[in-house]
């Protein structure tokens, strides 16, 4: 019996755009999420998946000070990196909006509107904190202070990193302005708040009694721990100049909470998405028979699961999400990932280091994702699970089954002899794979469902290797057919239930099956509803390798980059040396310091640090050695403007005798930069003062 189709409204956390998004963003959130309305569409189901940038807020702010630039320019550079790389990585977001567009400000400020025409807020002047040297209010994260909950000391104004906690900037202990770090003064300033106290019974009743059993554990947990803590009305305005301008009299200088608008941006996309394609948007947000889900990282949880369903519930119209699959965390080599840290692998730079290899990446991610606990992402288990797993076992069946078919029938699968009790074992195992995998991922266990595809490629490996084809295949002619026809089946199978999981090898597969031939239409179901999923005559293509083994050389530059990203860390956060004693303008006119040119370099033999460089200072050429080989080598220094300091007394290095000293400092990743005059006006022998 054939279920009607179901409609399905995914949504993706929205990204922040004030960096590119990376590995913890993609196992947390948007490879699940993506696994989900694939597999959702597969059966048949009216998928809206929708995500887009979150370009409001104080982290965009802070990011264009920083950089010297508009929020507008920080926004449309990372939109443009985020959405490029969603979209090679395979990402198959239905939309990808995001908040800057036109229809989420109406939508925004609609929502606003309605909520505030309706009485739902409540107007409130009280005291925020203000930077007076600045000249503004501080919102959110330009606040930091001590977390009154778990005492870190880094706490940003409206949500703890470390511990997750959501509160008001002034429940901090010892706050200081992000900005100038100043103690700020409070100062008094109207806004609106939702009243969170309001919809605690309501909220107690659809979380606490009626989603105990179906939500995550973790998910639930903390909604509960929140509600029992008591909910407080709060703000959904701030006193920013980036942001949806708050839509009502009286409030200038005045913008939506990102918190507020981000969400919403949700139902912008949905209405983008439904504009261009001639469909209504309403049924996704507003018919009950629609499946609502959020996929969002564990620091999301309040607001998807106590505040945007807070505002729905005000706004009246709209349905509820029925789960909110959130992920914990994904550490990279035991250490929490961080943008502003640079600790990251990221994935625009993952598509470079490895072209055509995102299923390798969506394959690593899955089978570490953390969904129960946080979890590490090391390059080694990267390495380990692509060459033990894709390689040897998904891949390695694959090959034989095409390689033989090609080599044996010149790709004509063969037609069988009579099945054998192991094969009708087999062949009933496979039909039962669709189900085990659905199971899973209804309950949003993603590790499991895809452990149970890697076992249909498990199962046709050991299936190979018990029967032996290419023994049999010189004894017993019609036996091989049997078992080259039965590995088709299951190579068909694999071709079908890998596509949520490893698209890119499922279509590949499918290229060689020459699946757009073969009698399969409703294909998940088929798998276990047909007897014949390749037919005995049908032609396949040639063999192309499915996976390739990711060497040591590869892992190795992975993880030098993370080393160089530590010790610059490293050097950020040392403090500069003490100072040294005074010196009289007396001692420093000592110093001969001249303009001068490398004009040849070359390598000490038996040393890994000194180059021998000859230098004309002006004043003569002569020969200096420097310490500088372990950061250029000799033909990038040739030819480069150096200071000079000559009247050094002469001193033999290694037998060389060094007449003067190159002046360098040392850049933050512990590699050396030349103090460089390069300036065309000066020439060789000027001197430095
Ligand atoms: O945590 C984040 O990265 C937020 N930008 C997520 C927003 S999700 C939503 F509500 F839009
Ligand atoms: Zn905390």
């Amino acid at each position: 019996m054939q279920n009607s189709p179901k409609r399905f409204t995914i949504t993706a956390a929205l990204p922040y755009t004030n960096g590119p998004v990376h590995i913890g963003h993609l196992a947390g959130v948007y490879v699940p999420a993506d696994i989900y309305s694939r597999f959702q569409r597969l059966q048949g189901n009216d998928v809206a998946f929708v995500c887009g940038s979150d370009e409001h807020g104080v982290p965009i702010t802070i990011k264009a000070k920083k950089e010297g630039i508009t929020p507008q320019q920080v926004v449309d550079k990372y939109h443009t990196i985020i959405k490029e790389s969603f979209q090679e990585f395979g990402i198959t977001f239905d939309n990808y909006s995001r908040t800057s567009a036109k229809i989420h400000h109406n939508t925004a400020s609609d929502f606003f509107e309605k909520l505030y025409e309706e009485g739902k807020f409540i107007e409130q002047t009280t005291e925020q904190f203000y930077d007076q040297e600045a000249n503004q209010f501080l919102a959110d994260r330009f606040i930091i202070g001590t977390c009154p909950k778990c005492g870190f000391e880094e706490s940003y104004g409206d949500q703890c990193e470390s511990c997750g906690t959501s509160h008001n900037a002034t429940d901090l202990i010892n706050p200081k302005s992000s900005i100038t770090g100043n103690t700020p003064a409070l100062k008094e300033t109207k806004h609106w708040f939702l009243p969170l106290d309001k919809y605690e019974p309501w909220l107690k009743e659809w979380i606490v009694e009626g989603h105990k059993k179906d939500w995550k554990s973790n998910v639930y947990g903390q909604c509960k721990s929140w509600i029992d803590d008591g909910l407080r009305p709060r703000a959904v305005t701030r006193d920013l100049d980036w942001g949806i301008p708050v839509p009502v009299e009286g409030a200038d200088g005045k913008v939506l909470y990102v918190w507020f608008d981000a969400p919403i941006g949700y139902i912008s996309a949905t209405k983008e998405w439904a504009e261009k394609e001639g469909k209504d948007w309403e049924p996704y947000w507003k018919d009950v028979d629609t499946k609502m889900l959020h996929f969002i990282g564990k620091d999301n949880i309040v607001f998807h699961c106590i505040i945007f369903p807070s505002m729905l519930k005000a706004e009246g119209s709209y349905i509820l999400p029925e789960n909110v699959p959130a992920n914990e965390f994904l550490n990279l080599e035991g250490n929490k990932i961080s943008t502003s840290k640079n600790w990251a692998v990221w994935l625009h730079e993952y598509l470079q280091d490895f072209p055509n290899q995102q299923d390798v990446l969506r394959y690593v991610l899955t089978a570490n994702a953390p969904e129960t606990k946080d979890n590490d992402f090391t390059w080694a288990d990267f390495q380990a699970r692509n060459n033990n797993e894709l390689v040897a076992v998904f891949g390695n069946f694959i090959n034989r089954v095409v390689v033989l078919t090609n080599k044996y029938y010149n790709g004509i699968v063969p037609k069988p002899a009579s099945l054998s009790e192991v094969d009708l074992k087999i062949l009933s195992e496979l039909k039962a794979y669709p189900k085990v995998i659905e199971s899973s991922l209804e309950r949003y266990r993603f590790r499991e469902a895809q452990a149970e595809l890697m076992n249909v490629a498990r199962l046709g490996n050991k299936y190979l290797a018990d029967e032996e084809p290419w023994k049999k295949v010189k004894t017993d002619e019609e036996r091989t057919k049997t078992i080259m026809y039965v590995s088709l089946q299951i190579a068909v199978a694999l071709a079908v239930l890998s596509e949520p999981f490893l698209p890119f090898t499922s279509t590949k597969l499918k290229t060689m099956l020459c699946f757009s031939e073969l009698d399969i239409e409703s294909v998940w179901k088929d798998i276990s509803n047909k007897d014949v999923l390749i037919p005995p005559a049908h032609q396949i293509a040639k063999g192309d390798l499915l996976f390739s083994k990711i060497e040591d050389g590869q892992v190795q530059q992975q993880l030098d980059k993370l080393e160089a990203t530590k010790k610059s860390n490293e050097m950020m956060n040392s403090s500069p040396e003490p100072q040294k004693d005074t010196i009289q303008f007396d001692d420093f006119t000592k110093l001969d310091m001249r303009v001068g040119t490398i004009l040849e370099a070359e390598k000490m033999a038996k040393t890994k640090k000194l180059l021998i460089l000859k230098v004309d200072t002006g004043i003569d050429v002569r020969t200096i050695v420097s310490g500088i080989a372990e950061s250029f080598s000799p033909e990038e220094v040739i030819g480069k403007k150096v200071t000079v300091l000559v009247n050094l007394a002469p001193r033999a290095l290694r037998g060389v005798d060094s007449e003067g000293m190159i002046l360098m400092a040392e850049a933050p990743d512990g590699k050396l930069v030349f103090l460089n005059p390069d300036d065309e006006k000066v020439s060789n022998g000027a001197s430095i003062s």
